[in-house]
């Protein structure tokens, strides 16, 4: 797929100032509506088998937890020419935030997710002060003509605490990004299914294996 019309320069001033005030930026659209449509086919079009029933930790402490999150993710791979374009957007993402921000950020992973009706995903941050290095998340919503009732809103909260700040429809298009390492977060229960892609731009770790 071809580069589309990018985010322009004053998006990604919006969304660094945004960052650097408050932490989190909630966009309805950052990107071309087609890039949005092939995403969309491309999900729908994965089949069941290719996902898998989500866990929590990584690797040797990776363990499913039906109580804390009943998702399936499926990671994006650049094989495939959609996901690639995705992954491509984002690698021009970080630069852009790299530019502005001094963040650092070294690359980008990110799976597609699928919340079958009754999913949630309980409070969580997406990275612990120190032992991560995923420094930013961001999450596309792909779900046309969501509504209210349907449920499945992100809740962002405040640091170390209760209270909610955003309450966010994971509607077509939208887009959001927070400080992993900041925000505790959760899916509450969806009545439909939702789809979206979650991503973390991460610090460069000498200790891990090379990325391919
Ligand atoms: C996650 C997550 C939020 C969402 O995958 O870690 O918090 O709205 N996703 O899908
Ligand atoms: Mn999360």
């Amino acid at each position: 797929m071809k580069p589309l019309i990018h985010p322009t320069e004053a998006t990604y001033d919006y969304i660094a100032d945004a960052i650097a005030d408050k932490g989190y930026c909630v966009l309805p659209q950052l990107l071309h509506a087609n890039m949005n449509n092939a995403l969309q086919q491309r999900v729908m079009n994965l089949d069941e088998d290719d996902f898998k029933r989500a866990g929590i930790g990584r690797e040797q402490d990776f363990q499913l937890n039906n109580t804390v999150r009943r998702d399936e993710t499926r990671w994006l791979t650049l094989d495939n020419s959609i996901d690639k374009a995705y992954l491509d957007q984002m690698a021009e993402f970080r630069l852009a935030m790299n530019r502005r921000l001094f963040m650092g950020l070294f690359d980008y992973e990110a799976h597609y997710a699928h919340y079958a009706r009754g999913a949630f995903y309980k409070k969580h941050v997406d990275a612990f002060k120190g032992e991560s290095n995923r420094v930013l998340t961001t999450v596309l919503y792909l779900n046309p003509e969501w509504q209210e009732a349907d449920g499945g809103q992100l809740f962002i909260y405040a640091a170390d605490s209760d209270t909610v700040i955003e309450s966010v429809n994971p509607n077509f298009g939208c887009f959001v990004i927070f400080l992993s390492e900041q925000f505790p977060h959760e899916v509450v229960k969806s009545y439909r299914d939702r789809y979206s892609i979650a991503g973390w731009f991460r610090l460069h770790d000498p200790l891990q294996a090379p990325l391919i």
